[in-house]
């Protein structure tokens, strides 16, 4: 008979993974324990089977939510892998600026933008870029399925160690004010940037619409089929002409009927064959 509690965490898991398509394979679900453990001490929850139990309770809806929020990996930093930055900045941006010299619009979607460093790394390359945006309409839109780094991510306040990693100090002081919070990004990089709650498994927000995708980190633990409704998704949201670009440990996965190279070495991807038949049904995990 299978032991109650590896049942317990096979049905916590399960959550994650019907709400978010996060999959925690077995060798990974020793993070279930110290990932819950703040949730369990709060709730006074003593065990794995006490919460099963409590989540099947009507008036205990929230409690999903939490759980599934205090599972997610939300690991991130500024400008996290730098090349790819770099790549962005110098390249995609000035194809991307003489392609949409028209509308002088351009918009940018980060999919699981997590605490909000990677959409801020976004709007400091613009504004590091200067006069060359002059006149246009920036948008970039950060969306992620957790509310709570969303609320992080608005409040744009970091620790010493989170500013620290992957700014440097010029960049530090010329973008952010030191509250008695922590680190706060200024105005001309907020007001670039909205955040949005929205599972990449929904239908995209904007079809159509995106000139640059970014989605990082977000699809390695997806399975395969769902990893295809993902770049379902992504390519419903991506204009003609936009670029996708993944994570660097993502890079093998961009290919699919969806998506197909544009520079394989920093993850760039563009429309490929299947682009504008739709997605496949099922509903979304
Ligand atoms: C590891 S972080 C990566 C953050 C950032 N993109 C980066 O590369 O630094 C992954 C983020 O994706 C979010 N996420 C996971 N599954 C998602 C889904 N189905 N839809 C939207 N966001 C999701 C998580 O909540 C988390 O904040």
């Amino acid at each position: 008979m299978m032991d109650p509690d590896d049942l317990a965490i096979g049905i916590i898991a399960g959550l994650l993974e019907a709400r978010t398509g996060q999959r925690l394979t077995d060798d990974r679900r020793w993070r279930i324990a110290p990932a819950l453990s703040g949730l369990f001490r709060e709730r006074g929850i003593a065990s794995n089977q006490d919460l099963v139990v409590l989540l099947t309770q009507p008036d205990e809806s929230s409690l999903a939510q939490d759980v599934v929020e205090a599972l997610l990996n939300n690991e991130t930093y500024f400008f996290r892998d730098r090349s790819v930055f770099d790549y962005i900045g110098e390249t995609l941006l000035p194809r991307l600026a003489s392609e949409r010299a028209k509308s002088k619009k351009l918009t940018i979607w980060s999919v699981g933008c997590s605490s909000g460093q990677e959409t801020l790394s976004l709007a400091m390359m613009f504004a590091e870029q200067g006069k060359r945006w002059d006149g246009w309409e920036i948008e970039i839109l950060g969306t992620d399925v957790s509310s709570s780094v969303l609320e992080f991510a608005r409040a744009a306040t970091y620790s010493n160690f989170q500013i620290q990693r992957g700014l440097g100090v010029a960049q530090m002081l010329a973008y952010f004010t030191e509250t008695e919070d922590g680190w706060k990004a200024q105005y001309r990089l907020r007001d670039r940037v909205r955040y949005e709650v929205h599972n990449l498994l929904h239908p995209a927000p904007f079809p159509g619409r995106f000139d640059l995708i970014l989605c990082r980190n977000v699809l390695l633990y997806f399975d395969k089929p769902v990893r295809e409704r993902a770049f379902a998704r992504l390519s419903e949201a991506l204009a003609d002409g936009g670029r996708l670009v993944l994570g660097g440990g993502e890079t093998v996965l961009g290919r699919s009927g969806w998506f197909v190279p544009d520079v394989e070495r920093q993850a760039v991807y563009k429309h490929g064959p299947l682009a504008g038949q739709g997605s496949p049904h099922a509903s979304a995990a």
